[in-house]
């Protein structure tokens, strides 16, 4: 049986993407992967040719060039360009019917100026991050106030498909989560970069540190999503009176090792703001 059959009787949805980069792809997976809709049901406009070719023959997802054709008839709309590009693509878009619902993951672009853009009222802004790509995503969203239950069921579905997602009623957590979970993964990664190169610095070949350092993070993260305590429970834990741990511990507190946490995603939220 053919998954258009399959899914026949339930109610089917069509989704439109407008860009098919690296996020636009992301969902496109997710959302197959999750039985959400079916290739003929997803269209994919972007003004790459590359993009288009890749993604028809990858996915089976119709493409168009033209954003214009790509929104007809589509239940769910999904901005995925580049900031830069999002004006161009709104005035594009200008003249949708009011049922169709646009779920912008376009970072800064608020409710209001997607909204007004779009001279449109039932829109989502979501703030996905970069692991989003790989389905481990954690994503902030919120919705403007026209926006229907059944709209944002939708896509609460959409954005599962990138990961874990969050709906917030108030848009003004989306700024802070842009600093935290949205830039967190390039302070994730430097982390893992310095530990790696401490391994090394001890005389532990590359590829084995590396490794050491994957699991280990993976794990201590996994302790505290699954015990749900504070997470100096679990450093108390590993950390012996008069043992190796403190030692370390306690040259992490002389070089003040959480202050300059604090001040970076306070200067990331600052930035954001004054962009
Ligand atoms: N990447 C992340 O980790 C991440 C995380 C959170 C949020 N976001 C947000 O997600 C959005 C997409 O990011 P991305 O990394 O997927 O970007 P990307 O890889 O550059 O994808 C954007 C795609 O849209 C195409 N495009 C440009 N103008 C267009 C138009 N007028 N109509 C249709 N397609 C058009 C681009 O083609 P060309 O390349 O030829 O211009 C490109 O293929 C951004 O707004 C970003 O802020 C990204």
């Amino acid at each position: 049986m053919t998954e258009a059959r399959r899914s026949k009787g339930k109610k089917r949805t069509r989704i439109a993407f407008i860009g098919g980069g690296a996020m636009g792809e992301a969902m496109v997976r997710g959302i197959l992967g999750k039985k959400m809709a079916v290739p003929q049901d997803m269209v994919v406009s972007d003004i790459s040719s590359v993009r288009r070719e890749l993604l028809s023959r990858e996915y089976g997802v119709s493409t168009l060039a033209d954003s214009r054709d790509a929104v007809k008839n589509a239940d769910l709309i999904i901005l995925a360009v580049k900031p830069q590009n999002l004006h161009q693509v709104m005035d594009e878009l200008k003249g949708l019917a009011p049922e169709q619902l646009v779920l912008s993951i376009v970072a800064g672009a608020t409710l209001s100026s997607l909204c007004q853009g779009l001279k449109h009222s039932s829109v989502i802004r979501a703030m996905p991050n970069m692991p989003a790509q790989i389905g481990e995503g954690m994503t902030i969203w919120t919705a403007t106030t026209e926006t229907e239950q059944r709209q944002k069921e939708l896509a609460r579905t959409a954005l599962g498909a990138l990961g874990k997602e969050i709906y917030v009623a108030d848009e003004k957590y989306l700024g802070m989560a842009t600093a935290l979970s949205g830039s967190g993964p390039a302070y994730v990664f430097l982390f893992i970069e310095a530990l790696v190169d401490a391994g090394v610095h001890i005389g532990l070949p590359w590829d084995m540190a590396q490794q050491l350092v994957i699991q280990t993070i993976l794990g201590s993260t996994y302790t505290v999503a699954k015990t749900g305590k504070h997470p100096a429970d679990s450093t108390n834990m590993v950390t012996s009176p008069g043992g190796t741990t403190t030692e370390a511990l306690l040259q992490l507190e002389k070089r003040r090792f959480r202050s300059p946490i604090l001040e970076a995603v306070a200067a990331d939220y600052e930035e954001s703001k004054r962009l």
